[in-house]
């Protein structure tokens, strides 16, 4: 039996580069010639540190002003992210940029990435349902959160949620116990831990959902006082 790919399936194809992602550079990827977010997003077009890069669309690099005072760091690119190519433009994207709308923080000064730049997902039918990143995936990725620590030098990061805490932290941390720490590392790099914005989004009841926006934005609001200390 022939099966005809779905229009949703065919506008992916489309939007997918028309050639193969480019070998990386070598001297790029040892990385000491890595000296602007520019090179590192530009190295990373053509990462192989794990697996997940072959199902994906692309690479997702981070996005934002190199000279940032914070950084926001998720999880992984969801579908429409990882069509994109730019990280938190989906429904979390949407949920977050509103929440940052409400705290008065300007998402256009701040910088915004991901642990893991590869989408990881399971194609159900014509969908491609999210899966969490394991630890190998997030330690194969660290390299380039590094790379944009290094390279900006924020004030202060935001672990959006257990895997990007976990990438910042080297461990495994219990969200709801540690929400609203600022944890300081041996580097002297402040970290401040929160939930995911998708956690609201997948609350049911309104009342609830309400509930938590607004503990996220008192975390943002607590957020954008540790970048101006
Ligand atoms: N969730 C994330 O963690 N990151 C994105 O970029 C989108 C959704």
């Amino acid at each position: 039996m022939t099966t005809t790919p779905s229009s949703t399936a065919l506008q992916r194809e489309a939007k997918r580069p028309a050639s193969p992602i480019p070998a990386p550079e070598p001297e790029l990827t040892a990385g000491e010639d890595i000296a602007s977010i520019g090179e590192a997003r530009e190295a990373a077009l053509g990462c192989r540190r794990c697996p997940l890069w072959r199902d994906a669309t692309q690479t997702v690099f981070g996005e934002g002003p190199e000279n940032a005072d914070a950084i926001f760091v998720g999880e992984q690119p969801g579908d429409q992210e990882d069509l994109a190519g730019k990280p938190f433009v989906g429904p979390a994207g949407k949920m977050f940029d509103s929440i940052l709308d409400d705290a008065e923080i300007d998402r256009r000064k701040v910088y915004v990435t991901n642990a893991v730049k590869h989408f990881k997902f399971e194609p159900r039918g014509k969908r491609r349902i999210h899966s969490k990143p394991n630890a190998g995936e997030i330690q194969a990725c660290r390299w380039w959160l590094d790379k944009e620590l290094d390279l900006i030098k924020p004030k202060l990061v935001v672990a959006l949620g257990a895997t990007a805490a976990q990438s910042l932290l080297g461990k495994a941390v219990p969200i709801t116990r540690m929400r609203g720490d600022v944890i300081q590392r041996e580097d002297g790099l402040r970290v401040f831990v929160t939930i995911h914005p998708s956690f609201i989004l997948r609350i049911r009841e309104r009342e609830d959902k309400e509930a938590e926006r607004e503990r996220f934005l008192k975390d943002m609001l607590k957020v954008k006082q540790l970048m101006a200390a």
